[in-house]
């Protein structure tokens, strides 16, 4: 082993130590650190000093980046480069709510690189859920229940959010398939493409429906699973200080983040690493 992992709960989560993520990494590091990704499904790095061009340069150890579209770019950044910033005014976060990052596309991440640059004094820890054990704890008969089942995915809750300043109520996701930009089916319990681990693939942020179902006739399921796959015992939270890095695993842990410190400022970069089509 090129570098030291420390567990942060038995459920999931690492501590990566002995590496400085801002000189180019040897093969031998960068498999130990993937390997590490896929046991504890999300890993932090502490004191690291990056610039936008290490985070492109680390994302790509593990896979093509994908690019904003157009219209979320950030002016004077790299197309690569997602801008997560919550200043003392806003009220909504980003990521306020459990989810995968980007479920509603056809191929959707692997997983995401976050860097800290502020942080508030208090607050704004980010929750991961490994969602092999949500999948594992299932009861038998709702694992064979939702074997072969898909569900719908899709960004229309977050654009309601946005527009109307409020996350909605549980019930209220009716509406939110009118503000959707994009939709993809996965199965709701996808194999991991590289632990062959079978992982829960539904999250309240995307999630809208089952597939052949109505939305309103789904929410009784999806909101057994959301409430199943994020329970404390499936969890760890990151406290997050200012040259923190965090790799997660988009296809085996959901991640949501507190939205605890009114007016304070909060300020990261983030890449993401493509994935292949869920199976
Ligand atoms: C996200 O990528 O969903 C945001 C996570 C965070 O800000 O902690």
């Amino acid at each position: 082993m090129t570098i030291s992992v420390t567990k942060l709960t038995d459920a999931i989560g690492a501590e990566i130590g002995d590496v400085d993520l801002s000189n180019p990494l040897a093969a031998d590091t960068v498999a130990d650190i993937r390997q590490a990704l896929l046991d504890h499904c999300v890993i932090f790095f502490r004191d690291q000093e990056l610039s936008d061009d290490d985070l492109m340069r680390i994302g790509r150890y593990f896979g093509e980046l994908q690019p904003l579209p157009p219209h979320r770019q950030f002016p004077g950044l790299y197309p690569e480069i997602l801008v997560v910033e919550k200043k003392p005014e806003d009220v909504i976060n980003f990521g306020w709510e459990w989810h995968s990052d980007t479920s509603h596309l056809p191929v959707p991440s692997l997983g995401s690189i976050l860097y800290a640059i502020e942080v508030p004094k208090t607050g704004g820890d980010t929750m991961f859920a490994n969602q092999y054990l949500a999948y594992d704890t299932l009861p038998d008969e709702m694992k064979e229940k939702l074997a072969g089942m898909k569900a719908v995915h899709a960004n229309g809750r977050i654009h309601n959010t946005l527009k109307n300043n409020r996350i909605p109520e549980q019930g209220e996701e009716v509406e939110s398939a009118t503000y959707s930009d994009a939709w993809s089916t996965h199965p709701i319990v996808r194999t991991h493409p590289e632990t062959g681990r079978k992982a829960l693939y539904v999250n309240l942020t995307h999630t809208e429906s089952i597939e052949g179902m109505s939305v309103a006739e789904s929410q009784d399921l999806l909101h057994y699973l959301y409430e199943h796959s994020t329970q404390d015992a499936f969890t760890c939270r990151f406290k997050w200080r200012k040259g923190s890095v965090t790799f997660w695993d988009n296809r085996s842990c959901q991640h949501a983040a507190l939205n605890d410190y009114p007016g304070e400022y909060r300020l990261m970069h983030r890449v993401q690493v493509k994935g292949t089509p869920p199976f």
